[in-house]
């Protein structure tokens, strides 16, 4: 239970799963014992100095950490208000912060003795992670996606497949992430022998603290960068929120800094009537679903409502249970941006700067720039750029240049 008499960071690395009212394990009675072997391995392996080694050594060696944090000098004169720094986590190897939680859990998985490795994607990132991980650390990987976005993902689909992953598109529900994680835990209750690679901050316990513990590297790289590049913590710190995992991971090392505003910025999508967005925190109501106690998008019978988003990423009706209560606690605050703000963060960002981000990071950056306006040039926002855009092909061809998208089906028809 995260209290307010200790450290918000050392509440949530010694926690038994449960974050204020939130979080818990409610699962099928046959998954249990597998989530507590899971739970007991990570709960010793967290300070065993081998393991963190060999995390920390495939971190720098495969995933290509450190990560930079970049200056945005043209757009932060551009806007006239706050300097915004970005975290360039799209620049670890397949693109997004995702492979930080993939290595640490592929490791731990070895370590219980492990072959076969089940996990769920949405807009890939995950996915292809998860498959990159399984091939270098020689394990069986099956991923969950939803049909629709199977379909706009194309691109992580194919890489995915080329990695040796076996890809399963769920014809179930809305066919987003919520249908491919109730997908992976059917199978998880066939083959209860297998690994469940959960891919966010989200899911029964130790997945929310587990993944948060595996990210939170992305916290403590910027934090330092901070110190060294501009000599200080930052005002602001930002980051998009699907699950939670990138924002967990960037906002765990500033938690007990009170100076530093923490702000999740979740996906308006195309307007507030039920369906059109994924703002968990913002109209959420607290409920139980997918093993975990957390705010979800529910309709008025207390069923799962549909989600959307121009980002397969966002595009999910629950939110880590850390989150939640953090957000309660008003440690850190939410935001929302719209499919159009995000569309038009991904142009100016390109533009002003010479990065692609993804569309879920995106989101983020919409809301940046709308605050930096109103902030002075001695203030700081950093944003965790949590992937690069190059997944986002089809999406952002159709937006930006409809007419290059038509040929370019054209060209593939041709053969
Ligand atoms: C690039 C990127 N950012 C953010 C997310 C959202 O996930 P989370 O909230 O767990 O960081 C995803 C999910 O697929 C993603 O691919």
């Amino acid at each position: 239970m995260i209290s307010t008499t200790s450290t918000y960071r050392q509440d949530i690395l010694s926690s038994t799963g449960h974050f204020g009212p939130y979080g818990g394990t409610y699962v099928p009675e046959v998954l249990l014992p597998g989530l507590q072997d899971i739970a007991a391995a990570y709960d010793h392996l967290k300070t065993d100095p081998d393991f963190l080694d060999e995390f920390h050594t495939a971190l720098r060696e495969f995933d290509g950490r450190p990560t930079p944090l970049t200056p945005l000098p043209r757009l932060s004169a551009e806007i006239g208000g706050a300097q915004i720094f970005l975290k360039n986590e799209g620049l670890n190897h397949t693109g997004a912060h995702k492979i930080n939680h993939c290595i640490g859990q592929a490791i731990l998985a070895k370590r219980l003795g492990k072959t076969r490795i089940i996990a769920e994607t949405g807009a890939g990132q995950h996915g292809y992670a998860t498959a990159a991980v399984c091939a270098r650390f020689g394990l069986d990987c099956t991923v969950y996606m939803g049909r629709i976005d199977y379909e706009r993902q194309r691109p992580n689909v194919y890489w995915m497949e080329l990695l040796g992953a076996k890809v399963v598109p769920v014809e179930d529900g809305s066919q987003t992430l919520n249908d491919a994680v109730i997908a992976a835990f059917k199978d998880w209750v066939e083959h209860p022998e297998s690994y469940y690679l959960l891919g966010s901050a989200v899911g029964p316990h130790p997945y929310p603290a587990m993944n948060t513990f595996f990210q939170k590297i992305v916290g403590e790289e910027t934090r330092q960068q901070c110190l060294d590049q501009i000599g200080r913590t930052p005002d602001y710190v930002m980051a998009c929120v699907g699950g939670g995992s990138n924002a967990m991971g960037m906002f765990f090392e500033f938690l007990d800094d009170e100076q530093v505003q923490l702000i999740g910025v979740e996906a308006g999508g195309r307007g507030t009537q039920p369906g059109e967005h994924a703002a968990k925190v913002r109209q959420g109501v607290k409920g139980i679903f997918e093993g975990y106690h957390s705010y979800f998008l529910q309709d008025g019978d207390g069923n799962i409502a549909s989600t959307h988003s121009v980002s397969a990423g966002l595009d999910y009706c629950g939110i880590s249970p850390i989150l939640a209560h953090l957000a309660d606690e008003g440690r850190v605050q939410f935001a929302t941006a719209s499919d159009e703000t995000a569309l038009a963060a991904v142009q100016r960002l390109a533009l002003a700067e010479g990065i692609i981000p993804a569309l879920e990071s995106a989101h983020a950056f919409a809301h940046a720039f709308e605050l930096a306006a109103n902030l002075t040039p001695d203030q700081v926002i950093v944003v965790n750029a949590s992937g690069r855009g190059e997944k986002d092909l089809f999406i952002t061809m159709r937006h930006f240049q409809p007419e290059s998208l038509r040929k370019v089906g054209e060209l593939l028809l041709k053969g």
